[in-house]
Formats: C-alpha cells, sequence, structure tokens
C-alpha cells in the first residue's frame, strides 16, 4: 500500500473541508492509502503520529493563509520538523501543498512558497497541480471554474470569510481539491513503484 500523510491546519473548518477532499481525490486511486493529521498533534518534536510520517510515502502539507502566511499552528509543526531535518528523515519522499484563504488570491501563493520550500529544506520531491488555470474561462464561478485562483506550485482555494465550512469553499473548489489529490497519488506511485 502506498501512504500518502495529509498534514492540515484549521481553525474555522475551511481548510478541513479542503483536505478532506485532498484525501477523497488521493485515496481514489487504487492501492493508495491517504490519511489526515492535525498540525495542533504534530507541536512538539516529541510528541504526535511522527512514525505515521515517517512511514508515508508522500506527505502533503495545507494551511490556510493567515495575513500572508501560513498559520500559526502550521508553522509551529513546521519548526518541530526541523529534527526530522536532522536525520534527513524525509528526504526523498513526495511532497506537495495546498492553501485556503478569505479571497481569491489573499496571498496564498506566499503560504504555498512557504510549504514548498518546507519540501525542499526537507530534500522532498515537491509535485506541483499541473491543472491549467481558467478551466472555465469564460466564467470564474464557485459551482464550475477549477483551479479557480489560478495557482500551479500547489492547490489554492476560496472559502467567503462570512460563509461556514458547510458552505464553503464551493463546489468547483472541493472538485478542484479532489484532482489535486489525484494528481498527487499518481505522482506518488510512480515514485514508489520506481524505488521499489
Ligand atoms: C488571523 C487571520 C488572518 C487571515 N489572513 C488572511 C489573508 O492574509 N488573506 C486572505 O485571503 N484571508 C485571510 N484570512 C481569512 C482566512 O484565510 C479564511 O477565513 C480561511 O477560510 C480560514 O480557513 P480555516 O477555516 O481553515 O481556518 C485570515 C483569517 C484569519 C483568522
Amino acid at each position: 500500500m502506498t501512504k500518502i500523510a495529509i498534514v492540515y491546519h484549521s481553525g474555522y473548518g475551511h481548510t478541513a473541508k479542503v483536505a478532506e477532499h485532498v484525501q477523497t481525490g488521493a485515496n481514489a486511486l487504487e492501492g493508495v492509502e491517504a490519511s489526515l493529521y492535525k498540525a495542533e498533534d504534530l507541536a512538539s518534536p516529541d510528541e504526535g503520529p511522527w512514525d505515521a510520517l515517517a512511514a508515508a510515502d508522500a506527505i502533503i502539507f495545507g494551511a490556510p493563509t493567515y495575513m500572508g502566511s501560513a498559520s500559526a499552528p502550521m508553522k509551529a509543526f513546521m519548526d518541530a520538523s526541523s529534527k526530522v531535518w536532522f536525520a534527513d528523515g524525509w528526504k526523498d519522499k513526495i511532497a506537495a501543498g495546498f492553501s485556503n484563504s478569505g479571497s481569491l488570491s489573499g496571498d496564498k501563493s506566499s503560504t504555498l512558497q512557504q510549504l514548498a520550500t518546507l519540501a525542499a529544506q526537507q530534500g522532498m520531491i515537491w509535485v506541483n497541480f499541473g491543472m491549467k488555470s481558467g478551466y472555465a474561462a469564460s466564467s470564474n464561478d464557485f459551482e464550475t471554474a477549477h483551479n479557480r485562483a489560478g495557482h500551479y506550485l500547489g492547490l489554492g482555494t476560496q472559502a467567503l470569510t462570512d460563509l461556514p465550512a458547510e458552505d464553503a469553499p464551493g463546489k468547483a473548489d472541493l472538485e478542484t481539491s479532489e484532482a489535486f489529490g489525484k494528481r498527487v497519488a499518481e505522482a506518488t506511485l510512480r515514485w514508489a513503484r520506481g524505488a521499489a
């Protein structure tokens, strides 16, 4: 079984919903088992499900964008991963990342760059999204437009700040999240087969 760990933080449930759909997309592939882990449970390098991350073939990092960067609990996890860095523990694992924010842009690119840099520091193999933006070029609506925010480095979704997690992100962004999970899972399967 090829294992994918999705480590995420979500203050108000919106990014959690994205993480669940990324998981659904990854699990749609035969032979893939994607699991969710909360960044808060990995705030200390000596406590939490670090063994599960060590056993994973890929780790997908997900955070809401708060004040133009990854939320503080996600950053605490990133800092705690320095213990793994010393031991090259995640070297040559597949990595990918996603961010959700209130605005269509919201400076999610900054957060995706943070996550890609984390992966690089850990010696991981970063998988970008590979879905062209403007999928439904004549509209940018919440129902049909995939990759609405037009991110390539990773997955970017939007949850309007006055909507609860039940209603946001919308249908198109959740479908986009599943496509992203599938993309990372496909890359992980190829990578794991090659390494065997
Ligand atoms: C402290 C804080 C800072 C935020 N900063 C940004 C920001 O820089 N850009 C943006 O578009 N939205 C920003 N937002 C909105 C959140 O990104 C948005 O509500 C998101 O859906 C929250 O995800 P969550 O429910 O998983 O916490 C901010 C929200 C909070 C609470």
